[in-house]
């Protein structure tokens, strides 16, 4: 009786995890066997170690030795320790909100579905109100139960209450652990010092290798043109964009650019497009940036079709082969083609398409891919994959570029895509974008069509303070100006982005060089929960109004707060009930701050000549600004070829102090805009 009772209780206890610092203030255990490519590998995540350093303090909640894991059941599980009332945010790209608890999340990459756990990136990372983050490191199907489930062997677990006499009784007893488990021979875990949230968060972004730093036109407004648009009717949509003074930076061609789509042959349209690089050279001549759709499977008329055939995996997506780029020889070939007939005549970036769709487009969990990858961890990397592969053509080119992916997931800080969807939600949108600040992702909160005109502007007034401005007009045909009643508030929105840019591009060189997210939610500045606000970049606090919405509350975190149009003084810690016209999109400004802006143009390389720097001043206090400026276009900053500026302003007096020896910015001439009378 006895042995049996010490058997049982051996067979339920997990061994010890073996702990090793991977980067400073990163804890790394293996459970089980390496599951390769992790989500990690996937994406090519190299820790930006020259970037990190230790944590001012070194305290996790919890003793490393009190995190669980080993094998069950044929899968694979992590069990970490979770505080009675400890709040945590995450999972990814969410858009109902990323505080989590309460339910169980089935994380798997796919178009929209719940918006939860089925979702464009569901990142298996959370961020704690304690200040570390936690990684599942694990390409599967992950389910994770956050505070749910109780071990028998669980020191946490609350005292067990009798139904028929105690009214305390709960169906869910309070259980205190975060467990995660998938269908695999291990999982990597990796856990994230603070000592606050959003220090976990940059850690986890250094990690990954540091954020993106896209380049300068990336920034400015981006147009996609109907599907069968010809080269002539997007040289025209061009000019009637010059002619109406909209700003204009980047054109999407969509699937009628190639000769074939749904399957694409990824070669030239001759009937729309009859002389690329002739068209892709005019758009260059007149300051813009080409970028190519793709729904990366092949049509057996692609020129390459033959020679890719060896790295086609079993199943087919709309009877289109699709490509195993881990599999030897077949990225060198796709990126050859790509480079041969898309870069070298000029063209800018990708938008890749539908690399999402678990319970729709894509392939069975039985598919398998020739590099000996089943089709369960393919979907889970496969937008990580050709994101990184996409990457790594443009560095080997020293050419910077920013893309636009469907399906992302952990590790892809470092890679220049933002994701987009085809929900069509303002609200979720806005939410989506705030969650993507704890998870190393970008968003494009595109904007495509409206139902009446105060829509269009709203909805472009928050496109228009997203990672990445653009009108999607693939299926609508829809111009900034289609709702003329309100073409000059759109032109403003549009031109406010435009202006904004010296303070957008040193919020990404901070991505870069610290790992701060360039949009992140409350939850990283004092745990709040909302979905509807957010900061966009370190001092500017934007308050986005729905359709519909006369008025909104903002909630103010502490300190002083001003209104960035008016100049008007908040007291934080407070919430304000706000009414702006419809020609402002609601935006704070930190106090201790300035924002520094340039007059726009219709495009950046335009602005951004020889600009006269607008430092817009709040209040009458000491402030100051970080700037920062490189070529814009290559990737020698790595190098330390960037200037990092601190302007400091004291009274009417700006002091600029840069490195000695730093890059010579385009900075030269500066003015102060006291913003109201403070
Ligand atoms: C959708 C995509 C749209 C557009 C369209 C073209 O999947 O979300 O933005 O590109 O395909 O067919």
């Amino acid at each position: 009786m006895i042995g049996l009772v010490t058997l049982a209780v051996s067979m339920m206890s997990t061994p010890e995890l073996s702990w090793t610092e991977a980067a400073p203030g990163v804890w790394r255990a293996q459970i089980g066997k390496k599951d390769s490519p992790t989500l990690l590998e996937a994406a090519g995540a190299e820790p930006a170690l020259d970037r990190m350093s230790s944590p001012a303090k070194r305290a996790l909640p919890f003793d490393l030795d009190a995190v669980r894991g080993g094998l069950a059941a044929g899968r694979a599980f992590a069990s970490v320790p979770l505080g009675k009332t400890e709040k945590i945010f995450g999972f990814g790209l969410q858009f109902q909100g990323s505080v989590r608890r309460g339910r169980v999340f089935h994380l798997k990459v796919d178009h929209y579905d719940d918006g939860q756990d089925e979702t464009h990136a569901p990142v298996p990372l959370y961020v704690s109100e304690e200040g570390y983050a936690v990684l599942f490191n694990s390409p599967r199907h992950l389910a994770v139960y956050p505070g749910l489930g109780n071990r028998l062997d669980e020191p946490s677990n609350p005292p067990i209450r009798d139904r028929n006499t105690d009214p305390k009784w709960q169906a869910q007893p309070f259980s205190g652990m975060v467990e995660a488990s998938a269908t695999a021979p291990g999982m990597e875990i990796l856990i994230f010092e603070g000592p606050t949230p959003m220090e976990a968060i940059e850690r986890y972004n250094l990690y990954s290798g540091g954020g993106t730093l896209p380049p300068k036109w990336s920034l400015g407004f981006w147009h996609r043109t109907p599907t069968n648009a010809t080269a002539e009717a997007i040289e025209a949509e061009t000019t009637e964009f010059e002619e109406r003074g909209y700003p204009l930076d980047v054109i999407g061609l969509e699937p009628g650019w190639q000769s074939k789509a749904y399957p694409g042959t990824f070669d030239w349209s001759d009937r729309l497009y009859p002389d690329p690089s002739g068209f892709v050279k005019k758009m260059t001549e007149k300051g813009l940036h080409v970028n190519l759709w793709e729904n990366p499977y092949f049509s057996p008329q692609s020129s390459i079709y033959e020679e890719m055939k060896p790295h086609f995996a079993t199943h087919m997506v709309w009877m289109g082969a699709v490509p195993d780029l881990l599999h030897k020889g077949a990225s060198e070939k796709v990126m050859a083609h790509h480079a041969r007939t898309h870069l070298d005549i000029g063209v800018s970036g990708y938008k890749i398409d539908e690399v999402d769709g678990y319970d729709q487009w894509l392939w069975p969990d039985h598919a398998m891919f020739p590099s000996g990858i089943g089709g369960e961890q393919m979907r889970q990397i496969y937008g990580s994959v050709w994101q990184r592969e996409l990457d790594g053509m443009f560095r080997s080119r020293n050419q910077r570029t920013l893309g636009l992916v469907r399906a992302s997931n952990a590790g892809a800080a470092k890679l220049p895509f933002a994701i987009y969807s085809d929900h069509y939600d303002h609200g979720e949108f806005i939410a989506a974008q705030i969650s993507t600040g704890l998870a190393g992702v970008l968003w494009c909160a595109e904007i495509r069509s409206a139902s009446n005109s105060e829509e269009w502007v709203r909805r472009m007034q928050s496109a228009c303070l997203s990672h990445i401005a653009q009108l999607n007009a693939w299926s609508s045909g829809t111009k900034p100006w289609s709702f003329p009643e309100v073409e000059d508030e759109v032109r403003t929105a549009m031109m406010q982005r435009i202006s904004l840019f010296p303070y957008l591009y040193t919020s990404f060189a901070k991505y870069w060089r610290d790992g701060t997210p360039p949009i992140y939610p409350m939850a990283l500045v004092d745990g709040g929960t909302e979905t509807d606000q957010y900061m966009l970049g370190q001092d500017l606090l934007v308050a986005p109004i729905i359709t519909g919405t006369k008025k909104r509350n903002v909630r103010l975190p502490k300190g002083l707060w001003y209104d960035y149009y008016s100049g008007d003084r908040f007291e934080g810690g407070s919430t304000i009930e706000v009414e702006p016209p419809l020609d402002q999109i609601p935006i704070y400004v930190r106090s201790g701050s300035v924002i520094p802006t340039i007059e726009p143009a219709l495009h950046l390389k335009d602005a951004l000549d020889d600009p006269l720097l607008i430092l817009r001043r709040y209040g009458t206090g000491p402030a100051q600004a970080d700037l920062y400026d490189d070529d814009g276009e290559t990737f020698d900053y790595e190098k330390g070829e960037g200037a990092w500026i601190d302007l400091s302003v004291v009274g009417e007096t700006v002091t600029q102090t840069v490195e000695a020896g730093a890059w010579e910015s385009i900075y030269k001439r500066i003015k102060l805009l006291k913003v109201g009378a403070g």
